[in-house]
């Protein structure tokens, strides 16, 4: 077998993911190559979550005992540790419930500053989170929606005419969860500020995998999820520049988020406060940041490295399997760790069906990006995806599993 160079001690990671030990179907071992759906949790995470109802459980900013200050400096501990891992002040760190919450949160804040004849620039390449919030805003406003489109190979074709000065907002994706293109944000961000549009970042499949700065990057806006990069489901972030985020008004409105509330109306608190009503998911928001830590000790840079061996791997493997296409670009340049493909002759679905019986768990169908698929020319596909704790014995297993959903269906080789 091929050497290839270690950046992370992948056995010792192994053993910090209860789940790995188990056993799936017809008692196999269990390849999780569906992390960019959801990763799995180290027992960091899953310790920090049990601890915080076991001995903190209360209500954060709001009760005025003990358990509830607890909750406090545990909830606004991890806003400090998210925005330190991304170069942000923790006021820029807006909790959510998810990545689309985030985007949905911009998107639906916005409606009162755009107006019929503006644009909304999106891409081709986005997945359905980053792209109907911005189908509804431009229905609510008689705005356009405008949109780079994707070159055959999967990148982006980035036609600076796109942006003008009617641009109202840019949205693009960090990564794109099909293809792992990696587009030029920190490019777009300078063209788009040039006409006075902010940008916004889908980062769901970025902020996981590759160190980010959000100065460097230079975007107004970054979504992500905290349940694709080791952390609880339930919680999301929303970053977002301090004059940006303090020109929105209220997405949701209910309790802690106001200053004053009289029967006639009501007024708002300052980010991060004004978007988050209700009681705090303090425990989500204590397991990322123990997901945070997890990170942050393994080193992004590492993160990256081993996703990028991994991909390259793969490229290698289902380069030499006939009759399987990969979607998107053939080597790992600007490209992360998403690996959609076809086989010719054999569905997904059913492709999915036989990884599974091995004990390989794949996403099939279109990976909610309808519009990229077609533009690539597909109805649907076969995508794996790494993460931290995945092998290269796994990425082989996959290359093995796939030629026998070729045998299997009696499809050409
Ligand atoms: C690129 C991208 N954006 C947004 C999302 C939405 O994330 P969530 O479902 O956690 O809100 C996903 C999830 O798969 C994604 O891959």
């Amino acid at each position: 077998m091929t050497a290839f160079p270690e950046h992370l001690d992948v056995e010792a990671i192994r053993a910090d993911f209860p789940i790995l030990a188990r056993t799936v179907r017809n008692g196999n071992p269990l390849i999780y190559l569906d992390s960019g759906a959801t990763s799995q949790k180290p027992a960091a995470v899953l310790d920090a979550e049990r601890s915080f109802y076991e001995l903190h459980n209360g209500a954060a900013h709001r009760g005025a005992h003990l358990l509830s200050e607890e909750g406090t400096e545990i909830y606004e501990g991890a806003r400090a540790k998210v925005a330190a891992f991304l170069g942000a002040d923790p006021d820029e760190i807006v909790f959510t419930k998810s990545a689309t919450e985030a985007i949905n949160l911009v998107a639906y804040t916005l409606t009162s500053s755009i107006k019929p004849g503006d644009e909304i620039l999106i891409t081709e390449m986005e997945h359905h989170a980053n792209l109907v919030p911005w189908q509804l805003l431009a229905e609510r406003t008689g705005a356009t929606l405008r949109w780079f489109k994707v070159l055959p190979e999967g990148r982006l074709d980035l036609d600076p005419a796109l942006i003008t000065e009617r641009t109202k907002i840019v949205a693009v994706t960090g990564q794109s969860n099909v293809t792992g293109v990696i587009p030029p944000v920190a490019e777009i961000a300078a063209l788009a500020h040039e006409v006075g549009a902010p940008v916004l970042a889908d980062g769901a499949q970025l902020v996981p995998h590759h160190p980010v700065d959000v100065t460097a990057l230079d975007v107004d806006f970054l979504a992500f999820s905290g349940h694709k990069m080791l952390g609880p489901l339930g919680l999301g972030v929303l970053y977002g520049k301090a004059a940006r985020l303090e020109a929105l008004p209220p997405f949701l409105g209910g309790g802690d988020m106001i200053e004053v509330v009289r029967m006639e109306g009501s007024t708002f608190r300052p980010p991060p406060a004004r978007f988050e009503p209700g009681v705090p998911p303090a425990p989500q928001a204590a397991g990322l940041a123990a997901a945070v830590d997890y990170l942050t000790a393994l080193g992004m840079e590492n993160v990256a490295a081993h996703e990028e061996s991994l991909t390259a791997h793969a490229l290698d493997a289902l380069r030499e399997i006939n009759g399987v296409r990969v979607l998107g670009p053939d080597s790992t340049k600007d490209r992360g760790g998403a690996v959609a493909f076809e086989v010719a002759g054999v569905h997904p679905h059913d492709v999915g069906q036989v990884l599974d019986e091995l004990g390989i768990a794949v996403r099939t169908g279109h990976h909610c990006a309808a519009p990229l698929h077609r533009a690539l020319g597909v109805q649907a596909s076969t995508r794996a995806t790494f993460y931290v704790y995945n092998t290269h014995a796994e990425v082989d297993a996959l290359a093995d599993g796939i030629r026998y959903a070729q045998r299997f269906f009696g499809a050409r080789q």
